[in-house]
């Protein structure tokens, strides 16, 4: 874990600097200064009123708060609390109205909101640090209340919210950010620069627009249901990347050069312009299918090297990966568009295929072959060809008419003959 939670000394007027002020997740030197007499709580619950006051006499309080319940009256009021060394977590509020703490800078461990159900606003004016924050089931605020915003936190998930839009998550880096069934939302801002395990924006309102202006690096990377996305300056995708089920029209990622797993594109019914204009290396699979609108799989004129398979479904007239060297598993283009299969089947005879499985479809055309060809499957594999026995089969077929289907039929058995020689110069 990035964020250790600090030992707490229960011993009072412990004094210390709080260190935590730069924009990422190390709160290690977090440290309390001067603690009042009675401060110090160990796993303190309130659940009325009164137990709340005690706790909002203290600028700063140690150890873990739960505010639990539904005897708290309408209004949960921390005015003074300037520090919480420990976390604070607020469950089954199901009556309160409001939870007022304006004057809070940091909440060092987990900061939690569950169930308030009809919590309508949240004031939390100067709170810019705490560990992980986790707000789930708040169906009646629309906004976070945080004025000043986040600069430090460990993991933020906000999810089942009816928040109208987040902003001033503006920390430096987080392990996760996952933004999910907030069916309201209609802007996500952040100005998060780094997300080391997942940043994952999902079934929130179809119309929510996801700005990520300031991101560079993540790990895995999950847009669903998202109507635009603008993450300009995202260079390096460590895990896998996913856009899926959603409105966005235009997908454009131009200074992404490395996807470290698998890159998935489907069942965006709107999309029509795709540009990875940087993009190099997909180390994993890469999928587009099912965007019905996409006549173009788009500006892929970088991608040199796929550690996959390569599965493309849709109704393609264009498209192409002019600078493809290297596919290692299997590569299958089934599409029911113009885009002839000339440039791919030429990928395959070149041995840039190196899995056992060739596909490609056009309107007027099909050719598909299979046969073991070395280094199949592994992204690592040196390409030079010391291959094992192999089979080999091939077949190629004209669909239904059209002008020029007896010179795809042609092209496609001669095709099919490279390839029958190919696979024969590998046994
Ligand atoms: C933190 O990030 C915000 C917004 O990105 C920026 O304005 C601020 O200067 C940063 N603070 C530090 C200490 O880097
Ligand atoms: C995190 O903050 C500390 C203290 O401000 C700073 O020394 C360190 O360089 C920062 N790390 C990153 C990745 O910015
Ligand atoms: C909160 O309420 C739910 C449903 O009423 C219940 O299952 C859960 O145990 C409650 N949690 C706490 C901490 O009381
Ligand atoms: C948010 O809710 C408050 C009160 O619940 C309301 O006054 C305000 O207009 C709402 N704002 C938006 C943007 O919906
Ligand atoms: C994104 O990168 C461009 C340079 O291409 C830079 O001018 C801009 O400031 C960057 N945006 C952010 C938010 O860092
Ligand atoms: C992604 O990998 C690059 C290169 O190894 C590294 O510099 C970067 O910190 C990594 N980013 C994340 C979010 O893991
Ligand atoms: C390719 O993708 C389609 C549609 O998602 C799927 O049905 C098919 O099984 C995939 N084929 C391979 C070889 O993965
Ligand atoms: C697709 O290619 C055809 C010619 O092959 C061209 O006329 C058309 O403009 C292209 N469409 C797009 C969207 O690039």
């Amino acid at each position: 874990m990035l964020f250790q939670k600090i030992a707490l000394p229960l011993a009072l007027l412990a004094t210390g600097a709080l260190a935590a002020t730069g924009n990422n997740s190390t709160l290690t030197t977090a440290t309390p200064t001067a603690v009042s007499k009675g401060c110090s709580f160990s796993d303190f619950t309130a659940t009325v009123p009164s137990q709340v006051q005690e706790v909002a006499a203290c600028p700063t309080a140690v150890g873990n708060i739960v505010i639990l319940g539904s005897d708290l009256g309408s209004s949960v009021d921390l005015t003074g609390v300037k520090q919480i060394f420990g976390d604070l977590s607020i469950k089954n509020a199901t009556r309160i109205i409001s939870f007022v703490a304006p004057d809070l800078e940091l909440i060092s461990g987990n900061f939690e909101i569950i169930s308030a159900t009809v919590l309508e606003t949240i004031n939390l004016a100067q709170l810019t640090t705490v560990g992980t924050l986790l707000w789930n089931h708040l169906n009646a605020i629309n906004s976070t209340g945080l004025t000043s915003g986040l600069t430090t936190a460990d993991s933020v998930t906000i999810s089942d919210t009816t928040l109208a839009a987040l902003e001033g998550i503006n920390v430096f880096q987080l392990k996760t950010f996952d933004i999910n069934n907030n069916g309201n939302i209609q802007l996500i801002d952040s100005g998060l620069k780094s997300v080391t395990d997942l940043l994952s924006v999902s079934f929130n309102s179809e119309s929510v627009d996801v700005k990520l202006d300031y991101l560079t690096s993540a790990k895995n990377v999950v847009f669903q249901s998202v109507n635009s996305i603008s993450a300009a300056n995202l260079t390096s995708v460590n895990g896998s990347l996913t856009i899926s089920s959603s409105n966005l029209k235009e997908l454009s990622l131009d200074k992404l050069t490395n996807v470290g797993a698998a890159l998935t594109i489907d069942d965006n019914t709107k999309l029509t312009d795709v540009s990875f204009a940087s993009l190099k290396n997909i180390a994993g699979a890469f999928e587009i299918a099912d965007n019905t609108n996409l006549g173009d799989f788009g500006d892929f004129e970088k991608l040199a090297t796929v550690g996959g398979s390569v599965n493309f479904t849709g109704t393609f007239d264009n498209g192409t990966l002019p600078a493809l060297t290297r596919v290692s598993g299997g590569f299958s283009l089934d599409s029911d568009g113009d885009l002839p299969c000339k440039e791919f089947n030429k990928l395959n005879s070149d041995g840039v295929v190196k899995g056992d499985k060739y596909f490609c479809a056009g309107k007027s055309e099909s050719t598909s072959s299979s046969s073991a060809k070395s280094g199949s499957g592994s992204a690592t594999a040196d390409s030079s060809s010391s291959g094992s026995g192999s089979a080999s089969s091939s077949s190629t077929s004209s669909k239904k008419s059209s002008g020029s289907s007896n010179n795809a039929g042609l092209t496609g058995l001669f095709m099919s003959m490279i390839m029958m020689c190919f696979g024969v110069a590998l046994i």
